[in-house]
């Protein structure tokens, strides 16, 4: 009994050269995203820790810029890179788990940027601007250590699932 490969929605060819050039972007925007991840976290962590008020209102204000823009930029381009790499190898895209995972991680942590952590360093960044004018200013911001922790972990699973790339399809190849 023989097998076959269930075909493919989508189905690129692309040149092996090529092809290495879209891993490289994709693992290059993969370890920005994680890099700006340990960015953000080492700002937040440090700013709420700190005794030096003029720091901590520094670091708040720093937060949206080297956030937003650059994680909504490095997960756009590991989500387009990686559905390059997966409709043009023959991993497909909702064909492993390992590779579905990380789609849906991806989405997910980039939509999280927009919907929730946007808001959250805007309102941390206005606090900063009170506390250089006022060192005595307080507010609780415990909500602002959640995305340092979330999205490095997310990363950090998506990382371990593309270097092991663990289980089965997600369909089994039908029998011909
Ligand atoms: C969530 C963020 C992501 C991270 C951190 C990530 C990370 C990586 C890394 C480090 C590799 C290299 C693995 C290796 O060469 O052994 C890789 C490969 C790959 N990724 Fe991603 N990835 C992510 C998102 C995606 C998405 C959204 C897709 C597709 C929808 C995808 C599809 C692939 C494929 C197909 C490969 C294998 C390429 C090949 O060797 O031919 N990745 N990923």
């Amino acid at each position: 009994m023989s097998t076959t490969t269930a075909p493919s929605p989508i189905r690129l060819r692309l040149r092996p050269g090529v092809r290495k050039l879209v891993l490289l972007l994709h693992i290059m925007s993969a370890g920005a995203w994680l890099g700006l991840d340990v960015a953000m976290a080492v700002a937040i962590f440090t700013g709420l820790n700190t005794d030096d008020p003029q720091l901590a209102a520094a670091l708040f204000q720093a937060l949206e810029t080297i956030t937003v823009l650059p994680l909504l930029t490095t997960g756009i381009v590991c989500l387009i890179t990686g559905l390059f790499l997966g409709w043009g190898s023959k991993y497909g895209v909702v064909r492993y788990w390992w590779v579905l995972i990380k789609l849906i991680l991806n989405l997910i942590l980039t939509a999280l940027v927009l919907v929730a952590l946007r808001s959250g360093v805007q309102a941390v960044g206005a606090f900063g601007a009170v506390l250089a004018q006022d060192p005595t200013a307080t507010a609780d911001l415990q909500g602002i250590i959640y995305p340092p922790i979330v999205s490095p972990t997310a990363l950090t699973i998506a990382m371990i699932l593309a270097v092991f790339k663990p289980w089965s399809r997600i369909r089994k190849p039908r029998p011909h």
